[in-house]
């Protein structure tokens, strides 16, 4: 920016105090850097490298051609509701309503700011992991709450203790957020550690969102949907989509599930923000449910395949890393390099060629860990480990 309109943004106050207590989100430096690199393996972007399956792309192509192009109901094609919540009560026995407790979003990434707006009154604490997805702490910031961070480590996989978030509790605690398995981390938590998030939630009466997105990406373990335990469907907001499992991210399609007076609550700020979800993506969404079963089975065995490269392969080459039972991220340590993780990330793209995301992007216990997607090809991730191991050989202490 130049010094002149620098000026400008701070004599006039353009820029809302909301938007700058955010910071810039340290997975786009990587990828500003890395756009104008030749020959770079990207391990960086959270995505997978399939294109959607073409039979779900083309129920939305033919839908064009029918001409189906309007808005539908601020709440999401009826048939879509209606599909998703017979998804919910065939995998985990639960039932919500398609007519008012099921609201479909642009991407979970809508349903996450919506359920914060919805919920969070200024100065309100809500309490998530740290390290965590990047997006948490942002939308309860624009929500003008306070995020609060619990610690997670290495030595207990990741997870999050019922006890630890207990003692981040105080007077204006609103609610927990929760994210399992985990973006950065590919951690899973256990249907016992999760009954007693429950507990803790209903003895402090707090309200506990839980972003289920990566669900159907677990391997050797069952997901445990938390809106699934007993008690808690009063007091949970439950968020799923479409992006990772179908291989939809580009769609921009995922749901909201929760009692009806905190939909209603979501409804009205999507209806005057959003208006509804893309039809196509709507459309594509209903395939995806109706006959996208075999693919998403193909593809999680396709992730576990590289998983378990990955996994073997930075350890191997001397990058401690722990067993991630679910997502697409291995989270190696790579501390022995005596590097903090930005400026191992940044030497590893300039020297090796090879992205990957700084653990601190996702807080600050992130330190000491790069971030590594393998949602791509066993080839790529075999030539990235190769010059890895070239560049932790150099640089270990
Ligand atoms: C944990 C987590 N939640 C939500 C999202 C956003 O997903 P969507 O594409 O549905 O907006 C992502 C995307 O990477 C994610 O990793």
């Amino acid at each position: 920016m130049s010094g002149q309109s620098r000026q400008s943004l701070e004599k006039y106050k353009i820029i809302s105090e909301r938007a700058n207590r955010l910071s810039p989100s340290g997975i786009r430096k990587f990828f500003d850097l890395l756009a104008n690199m030749e020959g770079v393996i990207s391990l960086g972007v959270g995505e997978p490298d399939y294109a959607t399956p073409w039979h779900i792309s083309e129920a939305a192509v033919k839908s064009l051609e029918r001409g189906y192009t309007m808005y539908t109901s601020n709440s999401g094609i009826p048939e879509l509701r209606e599909l998703t919540a017979k998804y919910l009560k065939e995998k985990y026995d639960i039932d919500y309503n398609p007519y008012g407790e099921i609201l479909m979003t642009v991407g979970v990434s809508e349903a996450l700011d919506l359920a914060m707006r919805a919920i969070v009154n200024p100065g309100d604490e809500v309490i998530m992991t740290d390290p965590h997805y990047v997006a948490y702490d942002a939308c309860v910031i624009l929500a003008e709450g306070k995020p609060v961070m619990v610690p997670t480590s290495q030595k207990n996989s990741f997870e999050v203790e019922a006890k630890d978030i207990e003692a981040h509790i105080t007077k204006k605690t609103r609610a927990i957020l929760i994210g399992y398995p985990a973006n950065p981390t590919g951690a899973v938590m256990g249907k016992q550690k999760l009954l007693d998030i429950a507990e803790v939630a209903k003895r402090h009466h707090l309200t506990v969102i839980s972003d289920e997105i990566y669900a159907r990406l677990t391997y050797g373990v069952e997901h445990t949907c938390f809106a699934s335990l007993p008690g808690v469907r009063e007091n949970t907001i439950l968020l799923g989509g479409f992006s990772k499992a179908y291989a939809m991210t580009g769609w921009r399609i995922g749901y909201a599930v929760a009692p009806k007076e905190i939909i209603a609550a979501m409804t009205k700020i999507h209806q005057y923000t959003i208006m509804s979800a893309p039809t196509p993506a709507q459309v594509a969404a209903i395939e995806a449910l109706k006959t996208g079963e075999p693919d998403v089975v193909e593809m999680v065995e396709d992730y576990n395949r590289r998983r378990l490269v990955i996994v073997k392969g930075l350890n191997d080459i001397g990058l401690p890393c722990f067993e991630p039972k679910g997502a697409f991220y291995a989270f190696p340590s790579i501390t022995c390099t005596g590097m903090t993780s930005e400026e191992f990330s940044e030497k590893l793209l300039m020297e090796e060629k090879v992205a990957v995301v700084p653990g601190s992007a996702f807080g600050q216990c992130g330190e000491g860990y790069v971030r590594c997607c393998y949602a791509t090809s066993l080839a790529d991730i075999e030539e990235a480990l190769t010059r890895m191991k070239r560049f932790v050989k150099k640089y270990k202490k």
